[in-house]
């Protein structure tokens, strides 16, 4: 993906819906702005508000994409199947386009009930598209199998990551480029904990642009769908200009850190699969 990209420009999913490449990120954010694509989750504790504010906005729900979570204490397809009817009776939704499996806790069982509850609330027209996010490639092996073997089918649509020039993920990106897996960059932005580091200045420079959206645009022409959080207003609308310019292949190299693993918060791909 690089230059016509626009504010926009969507994604096909594996399910055949279209999602727009670049998301909001509301994860500690009380209220909702004007993008297309918002991504909640129940732990997040602002479905409803998100839902109100699409209510709100005065456009069609089919002209927002609104992503939640099923949360780690939810895991098992009982609870699970419980979290989604909670999550309907919170925001008063007719669907949501997406859900993830928020992290791979819970053990094998769990997380495959956990799927199996989201492939039942897709096939009910619940749930547009379904996927994981903090997956490790052992934990998205388990799934595939899982998928392929319990007759409960599936397909992973999205899945979201930390995705950043300090954590690359080669072979979780390798894993969802080979199977069709849209794949989301969560603290796209390093949660603003690298605004100095001198190839964003430079980069920066050079394209006279801010380090976030060099950032931003990293992880735009990686192919992946960025989701920048902010409770500010003007670098919501700074997140967004980020279509009149590209990074060229020095600048990407620059920012080409593949033996860098360095998470800025919690980092569940690396649990083990008992956990
Ligand atoms: N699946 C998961 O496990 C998971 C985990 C974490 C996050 N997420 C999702 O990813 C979203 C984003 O991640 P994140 O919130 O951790 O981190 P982030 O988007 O990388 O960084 C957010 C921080 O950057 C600041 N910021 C935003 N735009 C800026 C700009 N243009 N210039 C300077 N500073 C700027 C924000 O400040 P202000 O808000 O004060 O403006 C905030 O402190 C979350 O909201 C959530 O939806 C998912």
């Amino acid at each position: 993906m690089s230059s016509p990209l626009t504010l926009t420009s969507t994604v096909k999913l594996p399910s055949g819906y279209d999602m727009p490449v670049l998301g909001y990120g509301v994860y500690q954010t009380p209220k909702d702005v004007c993008y297309r694509h918002i991504d909640s989750a129940r732990v997040y504790r602002n479905e409803a508000p998100c839902a109100n504010a699409i209510r709100g906005s005065g456009l069609k729900r089919e002209e927002i994409f609104f992503t939640s979570k099923i949360g780690p204490r939810d895991m098992g397809y009982e609870k699970a199947t419980k979290a989604i009817e909670a999550s309907f009776a919170d925001t008063g939704l007719d669907y949501f386009d997406l859900f993830l499996i928020h992290a791979p806790y819970g053990g094998t069982d769990a997380r495959c009930g956990t799927w199996k509850a989201l492939v039942e609330a897709q096939k009910e027209g619940k749930i547009r598209s379904i996927g994981v996010s903090n997956y490790g490639v052992h934990h998205l092996d388990e799934l595939k199998d899982f998928m392929k073997t319990s007759g409960v089918g599936g397909t992973i649509s999205v899945g979201q990551w930390e995705l950043h020039p300090w954590l690359p993920r080669p072979d979780i990106v390798e894993w969802a480029r080979s199977n069709n897996v849209v794949i989301q960059a969560w603290s796209p932005l390093v949660r603003a904990e690298r605004p100095t580091e001198s190839a964003l200045g430079e980069i920066s420079k050079k394209h006279n642009k801010t380090w976030a959206q060099v950032l931003i645009r990293w992880s735009l022409q990686n192919g992946f769908v960025p989701l920048p959080k902010s409770v500010t207003p003007s670098r919501i609308e700074q997140n967004t200009d980020v279509y009149d310019f590209e990074l060229d292949e020095e600048d990407m190299e620059m920012l080409h850190f593949p033996d860098s693993y360095a998470p800025c918060s919690w980092d569940p791909t690396v649990s083990k699969l008992e956990d």
